[in-house]
């Protein structure tokens, strides 16, 4: 595996690989790797010749009082997992590298960046598709892969790419789970021992929103209200939303019918947590995916 710490190695890296022929994959993370990441990068490998993930724990999509400063970091680790993993180059910017001098260019979806996490966040998804579009740009990858489990950001990538003609491919790869249901993720680690076995709740009340649409209710803001008080009742855990929208545009349905994601976040302790589900109803049969 190669590391590149500059945008000009790593676009030479890359263009070697084009000229031999590889098609290439691009993993955008900001680290502190798990499971899921590494799942991304084992669809990158079976659907691409070249993979480059990316580590960048990007300021931009941090509010001013969250976790930036903080945000857990361990690239010897992560070094050796992508190494056994078969990635062919790890992309290490320094924040000089990525942004020389302040923005004056940003990537803005209007509304979509500003419904669930974004009503909570108001400059992430800015942040997250502009750092992304960057991404795009330095790597030019014929296929990208982001997690469901971060469902509202691969929606907001996949129509950013199709908005502005961007050329690779979004590839959007399950969540992986903990066994008790929880969704892996970085934050996990600011859980404490107390805390852990209630992080559940988000996946619970997801499983029982997705069972009471397998059982013919289809009133949005009623499965909205019993995934909203399965979580508020769960103790150490704070909501922040539950809501049941569509895919297409991201917004509260009421009358529930093809793809809709249910989506939930919430404070347990000092980490944020995110999950969601995505199905589509077609007539009485709600259909994974
Ligand atoms: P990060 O949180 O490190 O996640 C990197 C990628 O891994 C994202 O596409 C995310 O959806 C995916 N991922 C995280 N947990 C997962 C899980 N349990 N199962 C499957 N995939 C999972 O998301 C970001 O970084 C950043 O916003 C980024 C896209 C890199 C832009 O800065």
């Amino acid at each position: 595996m190669r590391i590149a710490q500059s945008i000009a190695q790593v676009r030479q890296l890359v263009r070697e690989a084009r000229s031999a022929g590889k098609s290439i994959g691009l993993v955008p993370t900001m680290g502190y790797l798990h499971d899921g990441h590494l799942a991304l990068l084992k669809a990158a490998k079976t659907g691409t010749d070249f993979v480059v993930v990316s580590i960048f724990v990007n300021p931009t999509q941090f509010g001013p009082n969250e976790d930036f400063e903080n945000y857990p970091r361990d690239v010897a680790r992560d070094e050796t997992l992508l190494q056994d993993g078969g990635c062919d180059v790890l992309f290490l910017p320094s924040v000089e590298e990525m942004y020389p001098k302040p923005l004056a260019t940003t990537v803005e979806l209007a509304g979509l960046g500003q419904t669930l996490c974004g009503a909570s966040r108001p400059t992430h998804f800015r942040g997250v598709t502009t750092v992304v579009s960057k991404l795009l740009h330095i790597t030019m990858p014929d296929k990208a892969y982001f997690g469901q489990k971060d469902g509202q950001q691969a929606l907001l990538i996949q129509r950013m790419v199709f908005d502005l003609n961007i050329p690779s491919e979004i590839v959007t790869v399950p969540t992986v789970r903990e066994a008790d249901g929880l969704a892996k993720s970085s934050r996990n680690v600011y859980l404490t021992d107390e805390e852990r076995p209630h992080a559940t709740v988000l996946y619970k009340a997801l499983q029982e929103a997705k069972q009471t649409l397998m059982e013919g209710v289809r009133s949005g803001t009623s499965i909205a209200e019993e995934m909203r008080q399965r979580i508020a009742n769960e103790p150490m855990v704070v909501l922040d939303y539950a809501e049941v929208v569509s895919r297409d545009t991201l917004e509260p349905l009421e009358k529930l019918e093809g793809p809709i994601m249910l989506a939930v976040a919430a404070f347990v302790g000092k980490a944020r947590l995110i999950d969601n589900v995505q199905l589509t109803l077609v007539g009485d049969d709600v259909i994974e995916g």
